[in-house]
């Protein structure tokens, strides 16, 4: 079982933290598991070019993105986490999530298994909820599995690492992971 964590957010802060606990769980279940740092690599934007889209063909950009792809073919669950950036992903992450179109048709990712973590500033149902809905539209687009999602509050990078009840509702959602690709 290979479990890879995408993360958004340009800083080691509120984002990381809880994917390193849905990986940590998951690892602990017995998966072989990864985190990504968008911002430790070189993604340029999607051109628009749209070679890819319906055909299979790869994307005509050659930078990180390929090695990426690659690991997102080859994993069993796939966890993208993000901070809520004025009630959307970050601009890292949807730079990611856009040159992710050669997996979009055909359904390159097709009944893998994905999860979700958002951290806002603000109370949760002030737009964080609305980056949910962002996530849950992705997964129909891709026809991934939505295994669920972790929403949470904080603010300063850091904070997030003394909330227990989020500490705990993304061990849960590694174990669900763990179930669905068992
Ligand atoms: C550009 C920017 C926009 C933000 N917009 C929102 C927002 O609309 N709603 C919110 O709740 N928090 C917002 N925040 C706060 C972050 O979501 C919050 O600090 C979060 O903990 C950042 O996650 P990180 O530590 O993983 O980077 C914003 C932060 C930045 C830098």
């Amino acid at each position: 079982m290979k479990v890879i964590g995408i993360c958004g957010s340009p800083r080691k802060g509120n984002t990381e933290q809880m994917l390193q606990w849905v990986l940590d769980s998951c690892n602990a279940g017995g998966a072989d598991v990864e985190l990504v740092r968008l911002s430790e690599i070189k993604i340029n934007h999607c051109t628009g070019c749209d070679v890819c889209y319906g055909t299979g063909k790869p994307c005509t950009i050659h930078d990180d993105m390929e090695e990426l792809i690659n690991k997102m073919v080859g994993a069993d669950a796939i966890i993208i986490g993000t901070p809520n950036y004025f009630a959307n992903v970050s601009g890292l992450m949807k730079n990611f999530i856009d040159r992710t179109n050669p997996l979009c048709d055909p359904p390159l990712l097709k009944d893998k298994a994905a999860a979700f973590v958002c951290v806002g500033g603000q109370p949760i149902n002030a737009g964080t909820d609305v980056v949910e809905q962002i996530f849950k539209k992705y997964c129909k687009d891709m026809d991934l599995v939505n295994v669920g999602s972790v929403l949470a509050k904080a603010e300063d990078p850091g904070t997030i690492s003394k909330n227990d009840d989020t500490n705990l509702s993304c061990t849960n959602l590694g174990n669900n992971i763990l179930t669905r690709i068992q």
